[in-house]
């Protein structure tokens, strides 16, 4: 499968362009870096890529498909504030059932513990909270996943095992992935390619 923004163009309201003409494509299996300096539309491209924003130019598709506007979207996005993306008023099992039934190997690749499910978002630190937001975003019908700053406010350890259960995962189901990162080496480390926005 290929995920691909064609000529994107975006600006919010009547703000300067953020970026027009960008080409971006991401195919099943790869992993792809993004990086650029603070403010240079990472974080947005990322949403129009995952449906969350509409470009007022050009396209996204999946396979020369535009990308749905309901069901399970095949885009995920992980953002860098796991506390930002959950109800605070679920149980966390509910928050991971967004997503759809998690399978218990997914859980265990990604450190989960069951006993957490029972607590509320405020009673996990943020590395397990953002554990449970990767796991939602990893139900059986993802496709492509764009993980914004995902590991940012994670120790080195807990970055690098969140990442290698990541890619593991997303090598056994080919999954396309979009890492947007500040951090070069992580990027150099896990990324057949990257792109650059501060070109565009
Ligand atoms: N909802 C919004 N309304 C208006 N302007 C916005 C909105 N969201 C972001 N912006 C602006 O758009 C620009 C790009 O923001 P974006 O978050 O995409 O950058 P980024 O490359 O992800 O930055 P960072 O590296 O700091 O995360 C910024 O100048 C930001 O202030
Ligand atoms: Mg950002």
């Amino acid at each position: 499968m290929l995920l691909e923004g064609e000529n994107i163009g975006f600006r919010y309201e009547r703000n300067s362009w953020l970026f027009q003409n960008l080409n971006i494509s991401i195919e099943s299996g790869e992993v792809v870096g993004l990086r650029g300096p603070s403010g240079y539309g990472k974080t947005t491209l990322g949403q129009i890529l995952a449906g969350h924003q509409m470009p007022q130019e050009g396209q996204v598709t999946i396979d020369g498909q535009a990308l749905p506007l309901k069901g399970y979207h095949p885009v995920q996005l992980v953002f860098q504030h796991p506390e930002r993306a959950v109800n605070p008023r679920w149980r966390i099992q509910r928050v991971l059932e967004e997503g759809g039934k998690p399978d218990s190997d997914l859980l265990s690749a990604l450190g989960i513990q069951k006993e957490w499910l029972k607590r509320s978002p405020h009673e996990l630190s943020g590395g397990e909270l953002q554990r449970i937001c990767i796991a939602r975003a990893l139900g059986n019908e993802t496709r492509f996943l764009i993980a914004d700053e995902m590991t940012t406010m994670l120790d080195a350890i807990t970055q690098a095992q969140i990442w290698q259960s990541v890619l593991e995962i997303a090598r056994a189901r080919k999954l396309g992935l979009l890492v947007i990162s500040h951090d070069q080496h992580l990027i150099k480390r896990i990324c057949g390619r990257w792109i650059s926005l501060s070109e565009h």
